[in-house]
This record gives C-alpha cells, sequence and structure tokens, in this order.
C-alpha cells in the first residue's frame, strides 16, 4: 500500500532537482505522476526511468508562464487519469544581481516564472480538482519568502508572492475540500545552487548556513512534499519550513559564543 495510491500528481519542474526527487517518491507511493518542464529529453529520462523501476509516469512539456501550455497540460492530464489530485507548483529560477543593477527585464523574467507560474497553475488545476471532489496544492516558496536575501530582489519578491497566494488560495478553496500550502526550503543540493555564480555567495557567506550545518537534500525536501500531500489533512494556508533552522534566528545571534 503506497501512501497516494490512486492519486494522480503534476510536478512543475520536474525533469531534475527537487521536481525529479518529488516525482520518483510519488510514484513509488503509488501515485500517478505527471512530470512537466522546459528540459523536454531531461524530463522524458526521468518518466522512463520512473516507468522501469515499476512506477507510472509520463513527462508533458510546459513552461510555466504560458496559460495555454498549463491548460493543455491539465487536459491531457484529466484525458489520460480521468482527474488530478496534486500539484506541486516547483519549477523556478534564481538569479543574483542587486536591485540597483538589474534591468526590468531580468527582474520580470523570475517574476514570471516563480509568481505568475505558480498563479497560473493553480488557475489551470482547480476546476480539475473540484471536479475530482478535492486536491492538494504544494507551491515552492523559499527561505526567501520568509526573509530578504541581498543580491536576490526578484527572487526574494516572487518567494513572498508566493507565499502570499498560497494563503488567498486556501481561503477560496478550503470549501472545495483542496488544501493550499507553502514549502519554504533553505539551500538544498540542485542544479539551481550548483551554479558557479550561487555556489560562490553560498561559499562566502556564512547566512547560508543554519543550526544544522550543510545545506540540504532534495530528498529531505520531497518527505516534506509527501507529508503535506499525504498527511497533512488539517493543514491549509500553512508554511512548511525546511531549512537547517537558517530562519531560527540570524548570522550574528548563530555566531554569538
Ligand atoms: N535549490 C535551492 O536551494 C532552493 C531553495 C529554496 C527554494 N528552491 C525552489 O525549489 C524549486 C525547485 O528548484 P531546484 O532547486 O530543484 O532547482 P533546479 O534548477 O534544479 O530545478 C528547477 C526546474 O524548474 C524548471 N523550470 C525553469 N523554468 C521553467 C519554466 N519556465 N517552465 C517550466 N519549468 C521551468 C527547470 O528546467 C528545472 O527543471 C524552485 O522553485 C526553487 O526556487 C530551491
Amino acid at each position: 500500500m503506497g501512501k497516494l495510491d490512486g492519486q494522480v500528481a503534476l510536478i512543475s519542474g520536474g525533469s531534475r532537482g527537487q521536481g525529479e526527487v518529488q516525482g520518483r517518491l510519488f510514484a513509488q507511493e503509488g501515485a500517478s505522476v505527471v512530470l512537466a518542464d522546459v528540459l523536454d529529453a531531461e524530463g522524458e529520462l526521468v518518466a522512463a526511468s520512473i516507468n522501469d523501476t515499476g512506477g507510472d509516469a509520463v513527462y508533458h512539456h510546459l513552461d510555466v508562464t504560458e496559460q495555454s501550455q498549463w491548460a493543455s497540460v491539465v487536459d491531457a492530464v484529466v484525458e489520460q487519469y480521468g482527474r488530478l489530485d496534486i500539484l506541486i507548483n516547483n519549477a523556478g529560477i534564481a538569479r543574483l544581481k542587486l536591485i540597483e543593477d538589474s534591468s526590468l527585464q531580468e527582474y520580470l523574467e523570475v517574476i514570471q516564472i516563480n509568481q505568475v507560474g505558480v498563479w497560473l497553475g493553480m488557475q489551470a488545476a482547480i476546476p480539475a480538482m473540484k471536479a475530482a471532489g478535492g486536491g492538494c496544492i504544494i507551491n515552492t516558496s523559499s527561505t526567501a519568502g520568509l526573509e530578504g536575501y541581498p543580491g536576490l530582489g526578484a527572487y526574494v519578491s516572487s518567494k513572498f508572492a508566493v507565499r502570499g497566494m498560497t494563503k488567498v488560495a486556501a481561503q477560496e478553496l478550503g470549501r472545495f475540500n483542496i488544501r493550499v500550502n507553502s514549502v519554504h526550503p533553505g539551500p538544498i543540493d540542485t542544479p539551481m545552487i550548483r551554479d558557479p555564480q550561487i555556489a560562490s555567495r553560498a561559499a562566502d557567506d556564512t547566512s547560508f548556513n543554519g543550526p544544522i550545518p550543510r545545506v540540504g537534500r532534495p530528498e529531505e525536501v520531497a518527505a516534506m512534499m509527501l507529508f503535506i500531500a499525504a498527511d497533512a489533512t488539517y493543514s491549509t494556508g500553512s508554511e512548511f519550513v525546511i531549512d537547517g533552522g537558517l530562519t531560527a534566528g540570524s548570522a550574528l545571534t548563530r555566531q554569538a559564543d
């Protein structure tokens, strides 16, 4: 018996990193998993490898900034599986730039993917979840949706917005048996923070180290996602923090002794 037997889960940004690991875990727990991303070759390979190991997965191309593509993917999911139960809005990008050095275009690129993409995902999924009698939406924010980080102005803006829209969606959708929560990871070992620009910043900056002095693993975030989807039945509009204690206190407080 899997914790997600018979359920259908759509994961944006599922071709690599956290989304890939969530897809693998959800499939192990019995869900039919739909991976959606702009990295088509990688996503097809992940879906094939889930299927090779006894799971059920399919890949669809999805640019989360495109409303029509969200509609096509949700339609395809409902046509294939007859329902949609879980949406993980996981796709995202990070760009390191000071506010004064950023162009409007650079700011909006991050906002479009991280913020508008989540809003469009929820909007596309809601009718299918209502039709299924309920559902679970998990929006990937960040510790950058809880506190500011210099050089991450667009990213922080987008992740605060995700935290806010999650609460509104929870209020609007509770009566339809749809739970909506946000997840706030600290630094997690994926291609995003292995990007040389972000990685060098992480190595130099003690504010990246929390009481648990290491980066997190995508498996640890996936376990949190599974808990929210399968077990957290009385939680909606909530913030699930998974950051090694990074936001428990300031870097100065942590270094006091
Ligand atoms: N890695 C971290 O330290 C960290 C910390 C907190 C939050 N997050 C968030 O976790 C989520 C997953 O990130 P990750 O760490 O796995 O990084 P990642 O870069 O490995 O994965 C992000 C995925 O999103 C996809 N994506 C990007 N733009 C897209 C678009 N327009 N349409 C569809 N897919 C798109 C990418 O192709 C990639 O597969 C992101 O929302 C990120 O902001 C990451």
